[in-house]
């Protein structure tokens, strides 16, 4: 039998464990699925929009995972110093996966990035989200005008939730507060910001084209903005999905429908380069206007805009976080490795592991992390003979207990998931999450059946 314990739950974990329980190779192997959180799936559940129902309905599919005979949830369970170290961890299995994604921010490094008012997308996300560690409240009190740095699927995510309404909302399973506050918001406009052309924007077509189909919103690009992208007066070079997103754009600056009491300005060619404070917080951005390099980059011009905004969110990418006892690429924030095997200092760990956003660095959409857990999941198979001989005991969540740590088990997230239930009723709406750690573990330990 192969003892393995897979760190993160989100879906380059829950692929892991899928690839590991279902191939013929290796007979027994049984998977402890490990979480610093009661509640599984990562950023399925803490990341994709709450209006996006049909993408979040991929934790059905997760869910099939971890609840296979092979597999146990154990949330709760936090690797790293003030938790199970690595080394501890090995020690109770023949082999560690670590799938813990890429928790923190990029930052812009530019004056002014930390005043008042000035967050990053990841804040934002983690709040509307409900993640337990979200501290922040209170983003849009008191703003009229927004501005997002970056032209990535999060910065539409965060400029499409700025725009939407309660009675959009309200059927989401977002926390009853940033309702609340999201359906008062006094923000009207919203600029989101691009460094470089339209034809290198990162957001994919159908995220884009959502924009245009927000109620009340208007979409205003300015076509002369465009036109400095040599690619906009001919995109026939370009690859479909960039191509998709400037035919996107030129709609909407040949045909502007202006109605909606919101209004979204896409930017493109302008580098952030200073938050401008006013009365004790930010006031504006100011940013350079670029031009295209001809190489794929671009280079300043020396001139200058302001934009107005009382809440700037900095959407520039998401950067993983070293875990102590593991060896960590500072400059790329991922864990070195070989085809998914952990490197240290260039040579392969033995029963060691990563897979997801730690591995390959935070980009790519849900499915792109099962060919990367498929890759790692070979490996380890190909390793697991040897692996095998290590004596380990017998049950590792027993000696998890035995050192005092007691984790959310399955039935302990079915009760996080009924009292949801619960509360959206109590509130007349469908599920509506448990935002704090108090009431997610209060409910995880009552675990009587309805
Ligand atoms: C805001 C946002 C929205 C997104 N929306 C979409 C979308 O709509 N559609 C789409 O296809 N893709 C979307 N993505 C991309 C997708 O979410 C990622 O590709 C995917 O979640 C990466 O998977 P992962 O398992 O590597 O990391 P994660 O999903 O981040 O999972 C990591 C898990 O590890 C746990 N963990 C971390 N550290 C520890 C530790 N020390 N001990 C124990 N557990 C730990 C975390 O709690 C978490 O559960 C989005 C990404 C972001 C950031
Ligand atoms: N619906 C979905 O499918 C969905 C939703 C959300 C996220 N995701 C996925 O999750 C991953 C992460 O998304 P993301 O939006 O965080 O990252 P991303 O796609 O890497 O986009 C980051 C954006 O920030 C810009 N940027 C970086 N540094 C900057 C700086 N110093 N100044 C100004 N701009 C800067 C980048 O511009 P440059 O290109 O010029 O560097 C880019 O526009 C992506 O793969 C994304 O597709 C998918």
């Amino acid at each position: 039998m192969l003892q393995v314990a897979v760190v993160g739950s989100g879906p380059s974990g829950v692929y892991t464990a899928q690839g590991l329980v279902q191939q013929g190779q290796v007979p027994e192997v049984r998977v402890d699925v490990l979480d610093r959180l009661p509640c599984p799936y990562g950023l399925v559940r803490y990341g994709v929009a709450p209006d996006h129902e049909k993408i979040k309905s991929l934790q059905n599919n997760l869910r099939t995972v971890l609840e296979h005979e092979r597999v146990r949830f154990l949330g709760g369970v936090r690797v790293g110093p003030d938790g199970l170290s690595a080394a501890r961890l090995r020690e109770l299995y023949h082999a560690v996966v670590y799938c813990v994604g890429a928790a923190t921010d990029r930052h812009l490094g530019v004056p002014g990035e930390e005043l008042p008012g000035s967050w990053s997308a990841t804040e934002f996300v983690s709040w509307y989200s409900a993640h337990p560690d979200s501290l922040s409240d209170g983003f849009v009190v008191g703003a009229r005008a927004a501005v997002v740095i970056g032209v990535g699927n999060v910065a539409v995510d965060v400029t499409r939730m700025l725009a939407r309404g309660a009675a959009e909302l309200s059927p989401t399973d977002m926390p009853q507060a940033a309702l609340a506050a999201l359906a008062a918001s006094p923000v009207r406009e919203i600029q989101m910001v691009g460094r470089r052309g339209p034809s290198q924007a990162r957001f994919t077509t159908k995220e884009l084209r959502e924009l245009g189909g927000l109620p009340d919103t208007e979409v205003v690009v300015d076509p002369a903005e465009l036109a400095l992208d040599p690619a906009y007066a001919d995109p026939s070079g370009l690859p479909a999905a960039q191509r998709r997103n400037v035919e996107v754009l030129r709609g909407w600056a040949e045909n502007p429908h202006p109605s909606g009491t919101r209004r979204i300005r896409l930017r493109f060619f302008l580098r952030p380069v200073e938050l401008l404070p006013h009365a004790g917080r930010v006031g504006a951005v100011r940013f350079e206007r670029t031009l295209p390099d001809g190489r794929g980059g671009v280079t300043g011009t020396g001139r200058f805009e302001d934009i107005e905004a009382q809440l700037v969110f900095r959407s520039v990418g998401y950067r993983g976080v070293p875990l102590e006892g593991l060896p960590f690429d500072t400059s790329l924030g991922t864990v070195p490795h070989l085809a998914g095997r952990v490197l240290r200092d260039g040579s392969v760990s033995p029963g060691e592991y990563v897979a997801g956003w730690i591995k390959r660095g935070p980009t790519g959409v849900i499915g792109t992390n099962r060919p990367c857990a498929k890759e790692t999941v070979t490996s380890l198979l190909e390793d697991a003979p040897t692996l095998a001989r290590r004596d380990v005991p017998p049950d590792p969540l027993a000696a998890l207990r035995a050192e005092g740590l007691d984790p959310v088990e399955w039935e302990g997230w079915q009760a996080i998931e009924r009292a949801e239930a619960a509360l959206g009723a109590s509130l007349g709406r469908h599920v509506v999450k448990l935002p704090d750690w108090q009431s997610l573990m209060e409910a995880a330990r009552t675990t009587d059946a309805p």
